[in-house]
């Protein structure tokens, strides 16, 4: 279980990978305790200066592990590990980096709207089906995408549930830029190098800065999170993950 989620560190970078390619990375509750203890041991040690997030070749995230989520629609815990996951990401001092290749769905998106620069490959695609799983947009991005992509591109995606190229990203201020998938690991990877090397001081300063209010970002994930739990015991949401779960079955 505990290789379903990789850190390394890497001189003052701390590396994080998804590592569950069999369910094309979806996120367990283990895995999000897992990445929330790794974000936060990062931020409180001196010694690393910036966290970097990976998935495998061909394969980000598919988002949160629709089982887990069926379970608890079904009468089992939700657990505290995805909200605390986010806020990790909401509450980290340090710069955050991410690397996307392929699949990137639901929370396999919104990470990178915590992040200060996603690199992507041109075989990425970006999608938020939220709506028609029954939810509502997760990880405060409802107040994030409307300020980095503007509102209506930000209501296709998490809406409309419109699927968004690498390219399309990068023109929609969603990430910083589109590499090679033989160069992703080392675009970011160099990226990171450059930002551990600013002063840490004047960084976090800056950083806080040209971030979302912090208080407000955690509120709203609070929200979001609120009706997550109302809407995954609604009829709409579970009959979306059995259809899923279900649909080599037929
Ligand atoms: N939760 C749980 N399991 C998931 C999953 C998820 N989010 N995404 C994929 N898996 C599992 C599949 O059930 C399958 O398991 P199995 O081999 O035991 O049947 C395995 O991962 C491989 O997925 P598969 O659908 O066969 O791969 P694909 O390449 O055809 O499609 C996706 C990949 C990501 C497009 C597709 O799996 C998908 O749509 N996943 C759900 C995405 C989603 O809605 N996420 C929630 C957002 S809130």
């Amino acid at each position: 279980m505990d290789d379903h989620i990789l850190v390394e560190r890497r001189g003052p970078v701390q590396i994080t990978r998804m590592n569950r390619p069999e369910k094309k990375n979806a996120i367990t509750r283990a895995m999000y305790a897992r990445m929330a203890a790794a974000l936060r041991e990062g931020d409180a040690d001196p010694a690393i200066r910036c966290h970097v997030i990976f998935g495998v070749p061909g394969v980000f995230s598919s988002g949160n592990d629709i089982a887990d989520f069926l379970a608890y629609g079904t009468g089992g815990e939700r657990g505290t590990e995805s909200v605390d996951f986010l806020m990790a990401l909401a509450q980290s001092e340090k710069p955050l980096l991410s690397g996307v290749d392929g699949i990137a769905v639901g929370i396999g998106t919104t990470i990178n709207l915590h992040c200060d620069l996603t690199f992507a490959t041109p075989r990425t695609v970006f999608r938020a089906p939220f709506l028609d799983l029954g939810l509502v947009p997760e990880a405060g991005s409802t107040l994030t995408a409307p300020m980095a992509m503007g509102y209506q591109r930000a209501f296709s995606l998490f809406v409309l549930g419109e699927g968004v190229s690498a390219e399309e990203a990068r023109e929609a201020g969603l990430i910083h830029a589109v590499v090679g998938e033989d160069e992703l690991e080392e675009k970011t990877l160099s990226a990171a190098d450059a930002l551990a090397a600013k002063p840490p001081e004047a960084l976090r300063i800056a950083r806080g800065l040209m971030r979302p209010d912090r208080e407000e970002l955690v509120k709203r994930i609070r929200v979001e999170s609120d009706h997550i739990s109302e809407r995954l015991h609604s009829e709409e949401a579970k009959a979306a993950f059995s259809a899923f779960l279900d649909r080599k079955r037929g």
